[in-house]
C-alpha cells in the first residue's frame, strides 16, 4: 500500500526520537519515498545524518540551510509533495502547538502546509499524557481531521510504568497500511469473480471446452483486489497462476463444480463477476473408460449445462451481478437481454468484430450496458486497464446501490 506514496516524518524532540530511524528503515522498505523534518530539539535525541542516510533525502529543521548563505528551506513546497503526513514522536509541546496552529520552528510551518492526511503519534510521560491540556489538544487536533495513533503503555523514559510511548514502529506501518487500505474504492466488498473456460468430460481422457483464456477473469480479480476487495477466484482449467497473494483462489473443471462454488458462497458476498466461458451444454453420460473408435460416424448427446448466473439472478438478494456477453452480430440487443433475462446489474459486452477483443489475447474492447439500458464504450485497451474500467463503473453502481 505504501510503495510509491511520499511520506513526510515530523520528528520532535522526545527521547521516543531514536525510534523514527526504525519508522524511516520500513517506510523505505515498503517502497514509499520518505522526507523527514525535524524540530531543533529533536536534533538532541538522533543525528539528522543518520535520518538523512537511512530517507535518502535531506533533512530540514530550519527556515534557511545555513545563516551564511541563506538558502531557503520550502516549507510550503515539502507540505505539497507529502501524500501522507507522519508526526512521530508528537510531543505535548508539538501537540499544543499544532492545536493553535503556532508556526514558531519550520517543522510547524510544514504541518501548517499540508494538505494531505496527518497522522500524529504522541509520545510523553503517562501525566503529561493524561493532562487535561493533552487531552483537549488531542481532541481539537482530531476535529480537525488528524488522525492519532495512540500511544502504548509500557515502561517510559521517566522509569514510571503506564501510557505515553510512542507506538511501536510496526504498528505505526500498520495503521497507515490500514488506513490506504480503507480509503481503496471496493474497500469491506467481498468480490467473487470467475474465470476461464469450463471442462466438461466425455470420457476420462476427453472433454468438451473452449478457447478462453482466463486472461480477463483474472486481470479482473487483480484489480479488484487492489482496489481493496477481498477477492475469491474461481477459476475453471486455465495455465495462469493467481495475481495477488490476497486472493483466494478455488479451481474448478465443470460448470457443475463452478455452480457449486459460486452458489456455496453467494449469500456471504456483495458483487459476482461471471467472466467465464461457462460451456452451455455437458455430456449426458461420462464413460468411465476410454471410448474405443469403431466403424462409421459417432455423435456425443448432450444436456444443458445450470445457467449459473441466471440462478444467481433468480436467487438475488442485495448482490450486484455483473455478466459477460461475447457477441458476433446483433450485439447489443443480445446483451440486453441476457441483463433482462438473467436479472443482472450490468453485462460486459464484447463484439467478436472488433480487432483485439475476446478470448486469447492481452487486449480488450468492451462497452458496459447497465440494466437502464445506458451504454458506454470503450477504447480498445490492455486487459488490465479493462478491468479498471469494469471496477470503476462497479465501485459506482455500488455506492448508487447503498
Ligand atoms: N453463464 C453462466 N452459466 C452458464 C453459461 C453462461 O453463468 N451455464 C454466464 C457467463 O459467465 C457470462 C454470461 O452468462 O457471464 C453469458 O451469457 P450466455 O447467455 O450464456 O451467453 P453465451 O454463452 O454467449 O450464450 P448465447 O449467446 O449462446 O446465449
Amino acid at each position: 500500500m505504501l510503495k510509491g506514496k511520499n511520506v513526510l516524518l515530523a520528528v520532535t524532540g522526545s527521547i521516543a526520537a531514536y525510534k523514527s530511524a526504525l519508522i524511516v528503515r520500513l517506510l523505505v522498505k515498503q517502497g514509499a519515498n520518505v522526507k523527514v523534518v525535524m524540530t531543533k530539539s529533536a536534533i538532541d535525541f538522533i543525528a539528522p545524518l543518520t535520518l538523512s542516510t537511512l530517507s535518502k533525502n535531506p533533512v530540514f529543521s530550519e527556515f534557511t540551510s545555513s545563516k551564511e548563505d541563506g538558502t531557503w528551506n520550502n516549507h510550503v513546497e515539502l507540505g505539497l509533495w507529502a501524500d501522507m503526513m507522519l508526526v512521530a514522536p508528537a510531543t505535548a509541546n508539538s501537540l499544543s502547538k499544532m492545536a493553535n496552529g503556532e508556526a514558531d520552528n519550520f517543522l510547524m510551518a510544514v504541518y501548517l502546509s499540508a494538505k494531505c492526511p496527518v497522522f500524529i503519534a504522541p509520545a510523553m510521560d503517562l501525566d503529561m499524557y493524561k493532562h487535561p491540556t493533552t487531552k483537549e489538544n488531542i481532541t481539537k487536533l482530531t476535529s480537525f481531521g488528524n488522525l492519532i495513533i495512540y500511544p502504548e503503555s509500557g515502561e517510559l523514559a521517566s522509569g514510571l510504568e503506564g501510557e505515553g510511548r510512542l507506538a511501536e514502529p510496526e504498528n505505526i506501518i500498520e495503521y497507515l497500511t490500514n488506513h490506504l487500505q480503507s480509503q481503496q474504492p471496493l474497500f469491506g466488498k467481498k468480490i467473487v469473480v470467475s474465470a476461464g473456460p469450463t471442462h466438461e468430460a466425455i470420457d476420462p481422457v476427453r472433454f468438451i471446452g473452449n478457447c478462453s483464456s482466463g486472461k480477463m477473469g483474472f486481470a479482473i480479480a487483480q484489480k479488484a483486489s487492489e482496489m481493496g476487495a477481498t477477492v475469491t477466484l474461481v477459476a475453471g482449467p486455465v495455465s495462469l497462476s493467481t495475481p495477488n497473494p490476497s486472493i483466494q483462489r478455488v479451481d474448478v473443471v465443470s460448470a457443475e463444480d463452478m455452480f457449486q462454488e459460486i452458489t456455496s458462497l453467494y449469500s456471504e458476498v456483495d458483487v459476482v463477476i461471471m467472466a467465464a466461458a461457462v460451456a452451455d451444454y455437458t455430456p449426458v453420460t461420462i464413460s468411465d473408460k476410454k471410448i474405443k473408435k469403431k466403424e462409421g460416424d459417432m455423435s456425443i448427446e448432450l444436456k444443458r449445462t445450470k445457467d449459473i448466473l441466471a440462478y444467481l439472478g433468480e436467487n438475488k438478494t442485495n448482490q450486484i451481478l455483473v455478466g459477460f456477453a461475447l457477441e458476433t452480430d446483433n450485439e447489443e440487443e443480445n446483451a440486453k437481454g441476457k441483463i433482462k433475462r438473467k436479472n443482472l446489474d450490468f453485462i460486459i459486452l464484447n463484439s467478436l468484430q472488433d480487432k483485439g477483443a475476446g478470448f486469447a489475447g492481452d487486449t480488450n474492447k468492451i462497452s458496459i450496458i447497465d440494466k437502464n439500458n445506458k451504454i458506454s464504450k470503450f477504447e480498445l485497451k490492455s486487459k488490465l486497464e479493462v478491468a479498471e474500467d469494469i471496477l470503476t463503473h462497479l465501485s459506482k453502481a455500488l455506492t448508487i446501490h447503498e
